[in-house]
């Protein structure tokens, strides 16, 4: 985006943002505004106007309809459990792609952005032999080494494609700790581990996003500090981290930080000039059962996590760990099942929205310029190359004119009357004189983008 913000302002590349990433819908004008909070939007219309993304997992055992709400509902896919080493592969080289390919499948055919989750994870789910191949190798670090190269290029080869961002690392601290967390990895090739995981996916996916992902316990904690660190140090000595990953899951059990302490601390690992998403997010219902109106209060909280993110440029994306709460997998998983049902996810049992679907939307609105606000900014925008004496003519004065009814047309919702009057923006910036013809003419037509006016 970088060229066209140069071109066009901020506000070109917002509304370019918007269009590049707007469905290939045919046959319509938009019918609302979704950049405005309230307005009946899906998540996914939202989070498309607002240029970020919103995901939830997809597994195999998801039914037709859960399918149906992840296609309509977000715009990002990861893969529960399907493209995970040992998952993918139970026993070292065994690789058993139908699950992870039917996934990858199912985000191209629906045109969501697939997150590869993930590369190298020394926690839980390795192909069971992994550790005793290592063990029993000759010079263990050579091939531990060398089956990251082979499972990076097995994954990377099949999947890059379509990948637009890798977890290449996983939960590489200490549980609740500050010091690289003890696993097969490290065990086998010390600290270096990290750098060689991302060196070696750099090289195979020179385009994608490149991610650690990491789970914290609280905010803001010693372990959150340790993970700026790690990041931090590990970016100095040329580890090609581009994101980092914060998993998100408020588990029961653990209090829950405010608003302002989850935007100060993306804040400070955003400083290291590295990307954020929130990867994993589920909020327990625990939390809240004691208050009287416990779906409101977790919707307020969804909200507050979300808020947070948008309010970090750098925070790019979140995705929920789950689609309904009938499948959680706080709800099997020690020690947070015993806080049973976790009800941690935007959609109830019934596959109904929650109230925290709203509250999140909203949120992600707060990111979105809305289209009258882009109006005017292009009304500005004109207006100053025409004193500045960059775009002279008298068709200058109906380009102005035009667009500022268009404004006046946005506020009322009346897109298609605003969508014509753009043309004849368009149309009156070209016939104009001066070096500053184009920019004007870009600054129309990307609003008309976002409105989709061509697709009517
Ligand atoms: C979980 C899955 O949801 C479960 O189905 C599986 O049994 C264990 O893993 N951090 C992660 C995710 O990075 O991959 C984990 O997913 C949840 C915690």
């Amino acid at each position: 985006m970088a060229s066209i913000s140069a071109r066009g302002g901020l506000l070109v590349a917002a509304a370019t943002a918007a269009a590049l990433l707007a469905p290939a819908v045919s046959g319509a004008i938009v019918a609302r505004d979704c950049a405005r909070p309230g307005a009946a939007c899906t998540i996914a219309e939202t989070a498309r106007r607002a240029g970020v993304h919103f995901g939830a997992i997809a597994s195999s055992g998801q039914s037709d309809a859960e399918r149906a709400l992840l296609a309509e509902h977000f715009t990002s896919v990861t893969a529960e459990n399907a493209m995970k080493w040992g998952e993918i592969a139970p026993r070292v080289g065994n690789y058993g792609f139908a699950d992870a390919d039917e996934i990858a499948a199912f985000a191209e055919t629906n045109g969501m952005r697939l997150r590869g989750h993930t590369l190298a994870w020394g926690v839980m789910q390795m192909p069971s032999d992994l550790a005793s191949t290592v063990a029993a190798a000759a010079d263990p670090a050579a091939r531990m080494s060398e089956l990251l190269g082979e499972h990076f290029g097995t994954m990377v080869g099949r999947y890059g494609a379509r990948v637009a961002q890798w977890d290449v690392v996983n939960e590489p601290l200490e549980v609740a700790g500050t010091v690289l967390a003890k696993n097969v990895f490290l065990d086998a090739l010390g600290p270096g581990y990290l750098g060689l995981s991302f060196a070696l996916a750099r090289a195979l996916a020179p385009g994608a996003s490149l991610y650690l992902n990491e789970y914290v316990l609280s905010w803001p904690s010693p372990k959150l500090a340790a993970l700026r660190t790690l990041v931090g140090d590990l970016r100095a000595g040329g580890v090609p981290i581009d994101g980092v990953g914060i998993q998100g899951h408020f588990y029961p059990f653990f209090p829950l930080p405010d608003r302002a302490t989850m935007e100060q601390e993306l804040r400070a690992i955003a400083d290291l000039g590295v990307e954020i998403e929130i990867t994993e997010l589920d909020v327990s219902s625990w939390h809240f059962r004691d208050d009287p109106d416990p779906l409101a209060r977790q919707a307020a909280f969804f909200g507050d996590v979300v808020t947070a993110c948008m309010a970090v440029p750098s925070c790019r994306g979140i995705t929920t760990w789950g689609i309904q709460d009938g499948d959680s997998w706080l709800d099997h998983a020690p020690p947070f099942d015993l806080a049973a049902p976790n009800d941690p996810l935007l959609f109830d049992r019934d596959l109904e929205p929650k109230p925290a679907y709203a509250a999140v939307r909203d949120a992600i609105a707060t990111r979105a310029v809305p289209f009258e606000d882009e109006a005017w900014g292009v009304f500005r925008r004109v207006g100053k190359l025409r004193r500045d004496g960059l775009l002279r003519g008298p068709s200058v004065r109906t380009a102005r004119r035009v667009v500022r009814r268009a404004a006046q047309m946005l506020r009322a919702e009346r897109f298609a009357d605003a969508c014509d009057r753009l043309a004849r923006g368009v149309r009156a910036a070209n016939e104009a004189t001066g070096p500053a013809v184009a920019e004007a003419a870009v600054a129309i037509t990307a609003l008309r983008l976002g409105l989709l006016c061509d697709e009517a």
